[in-house]
């Protein structure tokens, strides 16, 4: 059976950057591109050597890549360095300290702001209360921490005393923090009383409190104090951090580590099974976040850069602390909700903080434009000159709407590909050279070998699409799965006999060679023997204008293989009927627009959709819901578990 998937998506719209963005832009043409892509390919020794030498070392590697472990790769051997050295000291140690590192931004409106100079020595003095609690190199850290100044430091913290974290997202259960801190093996944890969120506060201390009840390896629960409510208090375990860090020296020398020594893991839970602790080791981390940063959000002197995810994702990792701040970037970061305390308040912020570089994810973009374009409106945004989204594949509607509203129709959009296991963006536009497409993410970054093949292995012509590959290693690739040698192999090497790294997305090129990503391999729909992307499906759903967000999945069916259940948020509140006008106008709409194979067997309305709280829609739940199904899968990485009652009771159209 052939496993390429088909595709009746048509988008031809591109937009090329202005002569203005062109002219100061690092990277302006193609063949510059063209040329230092092939380079990075060809001679990855001579082309990462050179990126890593931008950064400063403690002791220079010998070798730039090892290959001969595969599917365990090898980077900077022999080199010692330290990444909060990197992020922080060579900054001050270049004149640059009084420079703004952080601009911070709570839900309540308070704000703090912190030079390079001033990020260092309050790293320094968090890194002496974690020595001082005997956590030293090698062992690891869980933090748990709401989006405040102190969850990157204690980020760095670690880094400087090569102590490896694991930073598990604030809004996870109890529960999930137990398995991550008992996976990972983790001693110490790092928290807050509590944080704000959209006006509520999160107890975080009471679920450290629960997931530490067994967990007799926890020496130190180090507690940063946010909202001052009352928490629980176990003496000789828990340490408030202002407390400890009284009369604590600013100074910390950095330790050295080896290039492969463990910066962090992060936990991804991938469609089924328990999470896997992703490993990440120091120095080709680094060099990707550094890289990546540089280039594709063409960071320059004088920007002021946004990125509005949380520390608890990857993104938070490469892209809010260690890619900006390894380049010296000015930043802004937020502790709440978008919708905290009114619909403006993302637009308020970068008006207030002159923001030129903002990044954030389609499901956002997605309730922006369910919220109304007023709110963007009222905000002056002429300081914005370049936009991104990471996340999901973002639908050409609100990829328009987002260059519109927010970008003023010119700032160029960076659509960027990667995964937690990726380390660094993949696939992305580079703003100054690439006309883009809506919904594309364009072109391989440096380094990046990608193909897209069938069962096989063979490579897919153009406009066919099949399974996203990687051929060889980039330096922020993963490691590893904490623990577990056998799955590391078995997920991401085995398809294809270890020659490829299996992204276990499906994606295609176009006639132009852009890549255009459709969404998880697993959620393929097979209808009648045509193998169809849930993301081109659910892009013709949202281009009506009823529709806000829509997720497809498929059932079995008798006649069809298997036939297309849709599930629609409504832009107006639902209906009397329960939506059923609405679905037979929408199933008519999808056949128009990409074909009647494609046109959905049943159309279900509801208010909201399942989504973990990195905002990607749980297919797997509602593909069990359109079924018919009992729900016997892990829902605790779910958002709202209510909504699984109301999505099941939903009219049917
Ligand atoms: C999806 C987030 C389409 C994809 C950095 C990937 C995307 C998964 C995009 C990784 C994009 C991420 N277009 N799909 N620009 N970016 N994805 O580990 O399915 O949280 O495999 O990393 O998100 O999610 P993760």
């Amino acid at each position: 059976m052939s496993q390429s998937i088909e595709t009746v998506l048509t988008e031809d719209r591109s937009f090329p950057p202005s002569d203005e963005f062109r002219g100061a832009a690092r990277l302006a043409d193609r063949s510059t591109y063209e040329q230092m892509w092939r380079r990075s390919i060809d001679d990855p020794e001579g082309f990462f050597g050179e990126v890593a030498r931008e950064l400063p070392w403690l002791e220079p590697f010998t070798s730039v890549l090892d290959w001969s472990g595969a599917p365990v790769a090898r980077w900077f051997d022999g080199g010692k360095l330290n990444v909060s050295h990197v992020c922080l000291d060579q900054h001050v140690e270049a004149g640059r300290g009084d420079e703004v590192a952080l601009i911070w931004e709570g839900e309540p409106g308070d704000e703090r702001t912190f030079t390079y100079a001033e990020l260092l020595a309050e790293v320094c003095r968090f890194a002496n209360v974690l020595k001082a609690r005997g956590v030293s190199k090698g062992d690891r850290v869980a933090i748990y921490m709401p989006m405040i100044p102190e969850a990157a430091m204690a980020m760095l913290a670690c880094a400087r005393i090569g102590a490896i974290h694991s930073v598990v997202f604030g809004g996870f259960s109890a529960q999930s923090l137990t398995d991550r801190i008992e996976d990972g093996g983790c001693t110490a944890v790092i928290t807050a009383d509590g944080g704000w969120r959209r006006g509520s506060i999160l107890a975080l201390k009471d679920a450290v409190d629960e997931a530490v009840q067994d967990q007799a390896q926890v020496h130190t629960v180090l507690c940063v104090r946010r909202t001052e409510q009352a928490v629980a208090w176990s003496e000789g375990r828990d340490v408030w951090l202002h407390e400890a860090l009284d009369g604590v020296s600013d100074e910390c020398a950095p330790e050295p580590m080896d290039a492969e020594d463990v910066l962090f893991l992060l936990y991804t839970s991938g469609s089924t099974g328990k999470p896997k602790g992703i490993v990440h080791t120091t120095g080709g981390y680094i060099v990707g976040a550094y890289l990546s940063t540089r280039y594709v959000f063409d960071l320059r002197p004088g920007d002021t850069y946004w990125c509005t995810a949380d520390v608890g994702w990857i993104t938070g990792h490469s892209y809010i602390v260690y890619g900006p701040l390894a380049n010296g970037a000015r930043m802004v970061m937020y502790e709440g909700a978008p919708n905290a305390p009114h619909e403006g308040r993302f637009w308020e912020l970068c008006e207030k903080h002159r923001v030129s570089i903002f990044y954030t994810a389609p499901t956002a973009i997605r309730a922006f434009m369910k919220w109304g374009d007023a709110h963007v409106e009222k905000y002056d945004l002429s300081s914005l000159r370049l936009l991104g989204t990471v996340g999901e594949p973002i639908n050409p509607a609100a990829w328009i709407w987002y260059r519109e509203k927010v970008g003023g129709s010119r700032c160029p959009i960076v659509d960027t590909w990667w995964q937690t296991e990726t380390g660094s963006i993949m696939l992305t536009p580079l703003p100054g050279m690439s006309a883009t497409k809506p919904g594309s993410a364009m072109t391989p970054f440096f380094g990046v070998d990608a193909a897209i093949l069938d069962e096989e292995g063979n490579e897919v012509g153009h406009g066919e699409g099949g399974l996203l590959a990687i051929r060889r290693p980039w330096p922020s690739m993963l490691r590893g799965i904490w623990g577990d040698e056998e799955r590391y192999h078995d997920t991401y090497w085995s398809r294809w006999d270890g020659r490829y790294y299996m992204a276990g997305d499906g994606a295609r090129r176009d006639a132009d060679g852009n890549f255009w990503i459709m969404g998880r391999v697993d959620d393929v729909l097979n209808v009648s023997g045509h193998r169809l992307s849930t993301m081109e499906v659910e892009s013709a759903l949202v281009s009506h204008e009823g529709v806000v967000e829509a997720a497809v999945v498929a059932r079995p069916d008798d006649l069809t293989g298997e036939a297309i259940v849709a599930f629609v948020i409504p832009t107006d509140e639902v209906a009397d009927d329960g939506g059923l006008a609405l679905g037979v106008l929408l199933k008519a709409h999808v056949a128009a627009e990409i074909g009647k194979l494609a046109r959905p067997a049943e159309i279900r309305v509801s208010p909201r959709l399942p989504k973990t709280r990195s905002g990607k829609i749980m297919r797997r739940l509602l593909r069990a819901i359109a079924a018919g199904e009992e729900i016997r899968q892990d829902t605790t990485t779910l958002e709202d578990p209510t909504i699984l009652d109301e999505l099941r009771t939903g009219v049917k159209a």
